[in-house]
C-alpha cells in the first residue's frame, strides 16, 4: 500500500515549536506580511533574517515527538511506499529517523544564494550578512517557500498523490494552498483520506475519516494498527 503523509505544524506542536494559527501561534505576535513574503525581505531583511535566525536556533532545544518517531517507524516497515510531505520548516522528521521527506515549504537549516541559487546546509545566523559559501555574494537568504512563492517538489508530490492508495494529513489547519488542496487530488485519484488533527481543519468534510486529538497520541496508534500491533 503506497501512502503520502502531509505533515503540518501540529506535528511539531508537543515538542514545543509554537503551531502559526493556534492562539498562541507564531503568527498571533506578526503580521504575516511583514516576516513571510518577498516584499517584506526586500523592505526590511534584517527584521526578516532574525525572525528565522531566532527560530533557526530554536531548533536545538527541541526533540522529536513520538508522532515523528511512528512516521520513522512506518519508514523502516514498508520503506519506498510512504513519502512524507511536510510544511515544516523544522528537522524533526530527519531527526526521528525519517530519509523519504519533501519539505515544500523549504528548511530552516539551509539557505538559499538569490545570487548563485545555491541551497547551503546552513545552522548558524543570515542577519549578520556572511557571505555565500559558494560565489561569496552577500545574498543568502532563508530557504523557506514565502506567501507568493511556489512549493518546491510539486510535480513530484503530484505524481506521488496521483499513485498512493492512502493520503494522511497530520496537524494542519488546511488554510494554505496548494497543501490544503492535496486531500481533494489524492481523493480525486482513488485513495483513501485520513486526517488526524486536533480539531477538524478547514478541509476536514473532504476526509473518508477525520480522527481528534493530539498527534503524539494518533499517529503511534494509527501506526500500530497499520503494521498490525
Ligand atoms: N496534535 C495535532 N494537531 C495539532 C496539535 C497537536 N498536538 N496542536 C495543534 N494542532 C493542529 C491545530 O488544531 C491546527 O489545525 O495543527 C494545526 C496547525 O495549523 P497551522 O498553525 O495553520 O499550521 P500549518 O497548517 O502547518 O500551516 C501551514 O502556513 O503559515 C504557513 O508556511 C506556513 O507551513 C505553514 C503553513
Amino acid at each position: 500500500m503506497r501512502i503520502v503523509v502531509l505533515t503540518g505544524a501540529g506535528i511539531s506542536a508537543e515538542s514545543g515549536v509554537p503551531t502559526f494559527r493556534d492562539a498562541d501561534g507564531l503568527w498571533a505576535g506578526h503580521r504575516v506580511e511583514d516576516v513571510a513574503t518577498p516584499e517584506a525581505f526586500e523592505h526590511q531583511p534584517e527584521v526578516v533574517q532574525r525572525f528565522y535566525d531566532t527560530r533557526r536556533a530554536a531548533l536545538a532545544a527541541v526533540e522529536p515527538n513520538p508522532a515523528h518517531e511512528a512516521l520513522a517507524r512506518l519508514e523502516r516497515a514498508i520503506g519506498d511506499d510512504l513519502l512524507v510531505v511536510t510544511q515544516n520548516i523544522d528537522d524533526l522528521h530527519e531527526r526521528a529517523g525519517s530519509h523519504r521527506v519533501l519539505h515544500m515549504h523549504g528548511a530552516l537549516l539551509s539557505a538559499l544564494c538569490v545570487a548563485c541559487r545555491e541551497q547551503v546546509p546552513w545552522t548558524g545566523d543570515l542577519a549578520d550578512q556572511p557571505p555565500c559559501p559558494r560565489c561569496g555574494a552577500v545574498a543568502l537568504r532563508p530557504d523557506v517557500v514565502w506567501f507568493g512563492e511556489i512549493p518546491y517538489g510539486m510535480d513530484h508530490i503530484l505524481e506521488a498523490l496521483e499513485g498512493c492508495d492512502l493520503f494522511v494529513s497530520i496537524g494542519t489547519s488546511g488554510a494554505v494552498y496548494p497543501a490544503a488542496g492535496f486531500v481533494q487530488a489524492a481523493a480525486s485519484y482513488g485513495a483513501r483520506t485520513l486526517e488526524l488533527n486536533l480539531e477538524p481543519s478547514e478541509g476536514s468534510v473532504y476526509f473518508d475519516e477525520s480522527r481528534l486529538g493530539p498527534a503524539g497520541e494518533l499517529v503511534p496508534a494509527w501506526v500500530d494498527q497499520l503494521l498490525g500491533r
